[in-house]
């Protein structure tokens, strides 16, 4: 079946990092709580709650193929093979954070594709905002004091029967002590504990988050598309900033103007106006 992941297309094999030493916090999940509290429409019409999985957006794939209904939320608690953009691999430790996928199928999968990463990126930020401030880093990126606290990694699954799906994969790093990130992760990467100063409990964090992707989702199919393209941009740090956009062998540097009607990135470079589908950002400090 095919697959489509969105943003950087290409995704090799993973490379799975040495094992590491993690300092163990201790946060399970309560998952009666979830079932019974969480308020949405849509999402959580059914929960899997795994103890380890390679992936929960891998599970949430195969679910999909079995016939489960939309709004399937997948959760593990760790991911021995977790994904990020472009094959890399997403650092997942036992209830570290947040490893969640849900499934959706909207009529037109095809075009509001490009649309899911952002409005999962709004999303967390609602969610989170109230503990921790956070700004958006174009695609997929949550940013807390400069750090990548959040990933997000939306799949289009174009072949599945009868109707095409849609995986939203959301990484959310809670607990993580600096010394859990590799040397080289932690210049980059940041945990809500590390930004707060506060262990705060994974079940809350979970319910408000799907909550806000139930309401965000709602929300795009009510409005003009274009209206998430706002709300993204409201919450985004990066406009008017330098940055250089690497894609494939390119590297472009330019400032940031805006994201089109799309969602791509215009960036003012030498040349003039150019707009981006996809590429790796990295803002100057
Ligand atoms: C990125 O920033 O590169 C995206 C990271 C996405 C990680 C999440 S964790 C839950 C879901 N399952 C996966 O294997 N990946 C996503």
């Amino acid at each position: 079946m095919g697959r489509q992941i969105f943003g950087n297309t290409t995704q090799s094999n993973l490379i799975i990092p040495d094992p590491h030493q993690y300092a163990m916090y201790e946060d399970p999940l309560d998952t009666a709580f979830l079932i019974e509290n969480t308020k949405t429409s849509l999402l959580g019409s059914r929960w899997v709650f795994e103890k380890s999985i390679p992936s929960t957006n891998d599970l949430a794939r195969e679910l999909a193929k079995e016939g489960a209904p939309e709004g399937t939320v997948t959760l593990s608690d760790a991911q021995s093979q977790g994904k990020g953009r472009s094959g890399r691999y997403w650092d997942s430790p036992p209830q570290g954070g947040i490893y969640l996928s849900t499934l959706v199928y909207p009529a037109n999968p095809l075009d509001v594709a490009p649309f899911m990463t952002l409005l999962a990126g709004v999303a967390v930020a609602n969610a989170i905002s109230t503990w921790c401030e956070v700004t958006l880093k174009w695609p997929n990126d949550l940013l807390a004091k400069d750090k990548k606290v959040c990933g997000i990694l939306c799949e289009l699954l174009p072949d599945l029967k009868p109707m095409p799906a849609i995986v939203i994969g959301i990484g959310l790093n809670v607990h993580q002590q600096s010394s859990d990130f590799s040397q080289e992760l932690r210049q980059t990467a940041t945990s809500l504990f590390l930004a707060t100063g506060q262990h705060l409990p994974r079940t809350k964090i979970i319910r408000k988050l799907i909550e806000e992707l139930d309401r965000e989702y709602h929300d795009f199919f009510k409005e003009q598309p274009q209206r998430i393209i706002q709300r993204w941009s409201d919450r985004s740090c990066m406009f008017g900033q330098i940055v250089t956009l690497s894609k494939g062998s390119r590297r472009v540097k330019g400032l940031v103007k805006r994201l089109d009607s799309k969602g791509y990135l215009v960036l003012e470079t030498e040349g003039g106006e150019e707009v981006f589908s996809a590429g790796e950002v990295t803002l100057k400090k």
